[in-house]
């Protein structure tokens, strides 16, 4: 069997994605705003040898629920919430190997600092930054941003790509390999004619500059992504090294088929792609006392606060439905795979009732629950049946979530051989591909590079 990936994923905020459970005695988040906090996590997941910490990301407070922020800042849904790129220095300065998956939203930057930012993590971090790439799904962001609402869906990703286009010419075709000499005897530290102002002059963004770094390990970051319409698919299948992926095995299967098949039109190896799933784990040394710490968990979780970021995360106030009422499919500019999945993707018809009884650990994951046999059993099948290359570990107890399964799970996973044992030397490209610290040529960002011959990107 294929080793197994593993990413932890977190948001520098105390409620993320499992709602409530900061609520629990033994929880931690609270101390986001303490760099102890994530150098001690991020050491604690090297020491199991996670591949990533994926930190998500939101712009805009959740306030689509009653058509106010109040139940989200109530139960600490997401805000407050700092910002994710600056934890980075500090956890990649306290560790050798761990990865660092950090989403920004592309939406409200521009493409000539943002690829300043992502080039200094990866210098600071010696090659170990990842992209996750969001458009973003909220009106409020827009307001703060001095927009009226936010730009229509596909919109989003018409500017994602132009955004894309020009940061890889930054990233991938402004400066030489050799530009930086570091020559003190002769006084020069880059080669001028090596390095080349870009001429970008796209629909949305005009960048005629040189990049403004040298260039770092992997230059363009490891790119992850969770497109899931159709034209979130197509962009996943243009741009992203790791694609997360939702659903049951059998769905989860197809959008895999779907998104590698799709990949070979824009030129790439269906095997330059690694698959993610989001799940929940309640490991203990034996399945009665997993469910045992669940139904303490459980004690601990808020539906009501996970139904307010559903709402967000939809575009539906779910507090307007009642607690029978079928929920039907509305068009939406927030995410419409979200409430595909609750209407027309499901073979079961949802209720705000329905939703409420599933987000028993105040999210709509369904916990894996029980010894560390069991959940490994149930990782190995869903890598055997779906066709993933690895895990999204959602937080649960933090940290408790994440050391019980660096402490139980992995082990397992490590005695059957699924899961590695040490590290790969490199950087992350290397660690996940094996296939140096770069962007292959045939992903569309190598048509960007110095001297590479003109493709068409259509
Ligand atoms: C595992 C996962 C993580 C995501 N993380 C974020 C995030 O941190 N911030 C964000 O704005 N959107 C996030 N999204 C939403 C996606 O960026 C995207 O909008 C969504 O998957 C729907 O795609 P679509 O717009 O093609 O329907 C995430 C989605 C998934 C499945």
């Amino acid at each position: 069997m294929k080793k197994i990936l593993m990413n932890a994923v977190h948001m520098s905020c105390v409620g993320d994605i499992a709602h409530g459970l900061w609520t629990h005695p033994r929880d931690q988040s609270e101390r986001y705003t303490d760099s102890a906090y994530w150098v001690e996590l991020a050491q604690a997941l090297e020491r199991g040898r996670f591949d990533n910490l994926f930190l998500a990301d939101i712009i805009g407070a959740n306030d689509v629920f009653e058509g106010r922020p109040d139940a989200a800042l109530r139960e600490a849904v997401q805000m407050p919430i700092d910002d994710p790129l600056l934890l980075v220095p500090l956890m990649a300065h306290a560790t050798r190997h761990l990865g660092f998956g950090v989403t920004v939203n592309l939406t409200y930057e521009h493409p000539f600092p943002l690829a300043r930012r992502f080039t200094t993590l990866d210098h600071l971090s010696r090659g170990r930054v990842a992209w996750n790439i969001v458009t973003g799904f909220l009106d409020s962001a827009a307001r703060g941003m001095g927009l009226a609402r936010q730009h229509g869906h596909d919109e989003r990703y018409e500017r994602a790509e132009d955004f894309m286009a020009a940061a890889y010419k930054l990233w991938e075709g402004s400066w030489e390999d050799d530009a930086v000499v570091r020559d003190r005897a002769h006084r020069v530290y880059t080669e001028p004619t090596r390095v080349h102002a870009i001429d970008h002059d796209g629909p949305y963004y005009r960048v005629q500059a040189a990049h403004l770094s040298e260039p770092s390990v992997q230059r363009t970051p490891v790119l992850f992504q969770a497109g899931a319409s159709t034209r979130g698919l197509d962009f996943a299948a243009r741009h992203a090294e790791c694609v997360f992926v939702s659903g049951n095995k059998q769905q989860a299967r197809e959008i895999v088929a779907k998104i590698r098949q799709r990949a070979t039109a824009f030129g790439r190896n269906p095997q330059d792609l690694r698959f993610f799933l989001g799940v929940v784990v309640v490991v203990a040394p034996t399945d009665g006392l997993a469910q045992e710490k669940y139904a303490e968990y459980r004690l601990h979780a808020s539906a009501q606060a996970g139904l307010a970021h559903f709402s967000s995360q939809t575009g539906i106030d779910f507090s307007r439905y009642d607690l029978d009422e079928p929920i039907s499919l509305v068009k939406t500019d927030a995410v419409q795979s979200f409430l595909e999945s609750v209407t027309t993707q499901s073979e079961k018809r949802w209720s705000v009732r329905k939703l409420l009884d599933q987000m028993t650990l105040g999210s709509r994951h369904t916990p894996i629950v029980g010894s560390p046999q069991r959940v490994a059993d149930e990782l190995e099948s869903w890598v055997r049946d779906a066709d993933i290359d690895g895990f999204n570990l959602v937080r649960t107890v933090v940290p408790e979530g994440f050391v019980d399964f660096v402490d139980l799970v992995v082990p397992e996973l490590q005695s059957r051989g699924s899961y590695k044992t040490e590290y790969t030397e490199g950087s992350l490209r290397d660690k996940l591909f094996g296939a140096g610290p770069r962007l292959p040529a045939r992903h569309p960002a190598g048509a960007y590079r110095v001297g590479a011959e003109p493709r068409n990107l259509a």
